[in-house]
């Protein structure tokens, strides 16, 4: 049950609004989630890792079923990094079988829930044909209008940069772009969010206090939620406490007051 939300523009509820509830006229138009504490989870329980990833899932799709109640236009989730290549080789496997498989058991769901997924990363560079699977789910949604998916896979912030600035030298250097052209928009359109807002909220689990090379030039102006909850546990409860939290934050971006 989702606790319970006030709409902004209705005057009377609105006086009646307390710092505890949720404001949907100001809610994130852009939410990053990197998803922590799956193994540790696992391991507290007695179990294996993995087990840890097989729940960490269904909290995936809890989350994203608030933001689809909620009306939350982007949601961007961080599910394997380009330096995650690094754990054992069951681990990644078993991670990379997970993926397929949920996509598989949730793509009618997302399809009838208007969201459009997108995948973000090295992609192409996945093994099998994981490549395959996304670019159709990606082209099943495409034409949806509600909440936009962003699954981040063998994605690297870093990698995304040198890429977007390969991208727009060699623009240079054919001679479609000029120097003096380059600027924030050209950037952007260079990253896999193009077209999307930046994040404005940042969350991760399990208590590590860091960005781990996730959404680097996006982030520049999110403001950070922490919590110690691991991932399969953060409830769509503890989610709206995020957002409450980000609606009293005096976001200033560099000026003197938020207007
Ligand atoms: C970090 O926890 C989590 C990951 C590297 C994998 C995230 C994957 C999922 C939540 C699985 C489902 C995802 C989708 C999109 C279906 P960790 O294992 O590093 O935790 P630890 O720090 O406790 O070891």
């Amino acid at each position: 049950m989702l606790k319970k939300v006030f709409f902004r523009k209705n005057t009377e509820m609105k006086q009646s609004m307390s710092k505890n509830d949720l404001d949907l006229g100001k809610l994130p138009q852009h939410v990053g989630i990197i998803m922590d504490g799956n193994g540790r989870w696992a391991t507290g329980k007695g179990l294996i890792r993995t087990s840890g990833h097989k729940a960490g899932a269904n909290t995936v799709k809890s989350i994203l079923n608030t933001c689809i109640k909620l009306n939350i236009p982007v949601l961007t989730v961080y599910a394997f990094s380009t330096e995650n290549w690094k754990r054992p080789i069951s681990e990644v496997n078993f991670l990379m079988s997970l993926f397929s498989s949920f996509l598989a058991a949730q793509i009618d769901e997302l399809s009838e829930n208007n969201v459009r997924i997108k995948f973000i990363g090295r992609i192409d560079e996945l093994p099998n044909n994981l490549a395959k699977e996304f670019h159709r789910a990606e082209d099943i949604t495409k034409n949806n209008t509600g909440v936009k998916f962003n699954v981040a896979i063998n994605y690297g912030g870093r990698d995304e940069i040198i890429t977007a600035v390969k991208n727009i030298a060699q623009q240079v250097k054919d001679g479609s772009l000029s120097v003096e052209q380059i600027d924030d928009k050209i950037f952007e359109d260079n990253l896999y969010t193009q077209n999307l807002p930046p994040v404005d909220l940042m969350i991760r689990t399990s208590g590590d206090m860091r960005l781990s090379n996730f959404l680097l030039w996006q982030s520049a102006y999110a403001e950070f939620w922490f919590t110690k909850t691991n991932w399969p546990d953060f409830t769509p409860e503890e989610f709206i406490e995020a957002l409450i939290d980000f609606q009293h934050r005096d976001r200033r971006f560099g000026g003197l007051d938020n207007k």
